[in-house]
């Protein structure tokens, strides 16, 4: 595995902290994704090397976390929280809003692999909804009306132009 000798460094010192090395198995995931930007399928068979567990282990966890990601993600990510609170309070419009304002597919990235848009379960700030992540900084009250502005001030001042198409945000796109 290609990673940094600093990440390297903290995986040898991470895993003999737990009693067994299997339990280290979720740091040491969050470690090589802190390093790589994702987990790569070489990763998986890596870590599970490491820990001493199946590769299928690996998998199945980095599959059940959404933070951890199996694919390369734009400079800049877009997580939008789609668990209820959020929802009631425009979450799935102000992600379509993103990804028509950045270019970006659902779970994908842009063209210019500057962004990537993707839904995540709560974040933990249900009262102050819809709640999202820029990269690691949290945002509350993340409108519908204000995802506009919100992307000139916090994501890209260079936004693609709004399209006539508010309405093809809604679906009603001709
Ligand atoms: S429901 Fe979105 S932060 Fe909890």
């Amino acid at each position: 595995m290609n990673l940094k000798p600093e990440t390297l460094k903290k995986i040898e010192t991470v895993i003999p902290r737990y009693p067994e090395r299997r339990s280290a198995l979720l740091p040491v995931l969050h470690l090589v994704q802190e390093d790589q930007g994702y987990i790569s399928k070489e990763a998986m068979e890596w870590i599970a090397e490491q820990v001493g567990v199946e590769p299928i282990h690996v998998y199945e966890l980095v599959t059940f976390y959404p933070m951890l990601r199996e694919t390369p993600a734009g400079k800049k990510q877009i997580r939008v929280c789609r668990t209820l609170s959020c929802a009631l309070a425009g979450s799935y419009k102000v992600c379509e809003i993103f990804q028509k304002r950045l270019g970006a597919p659902l779970n994908g990235v842009s063209d210019d692999g500057e962004y990537s848009v993707e839904f995540v379960e709560c974040l933990a700030s249900c009262g102050t909804a819809p709640a999202v992540l820029v990269d690691d900084k949290l945002y509350e009250n993340v409108t519908p009306e204000r995802t506009e502005n919100f992307i000139k001030e916090h994501v890209c001042p260079n936004a693609r132009p709004q399209q006539p198409a508010a309405e093809a945000v809604e679906g009603g796109e001709n």
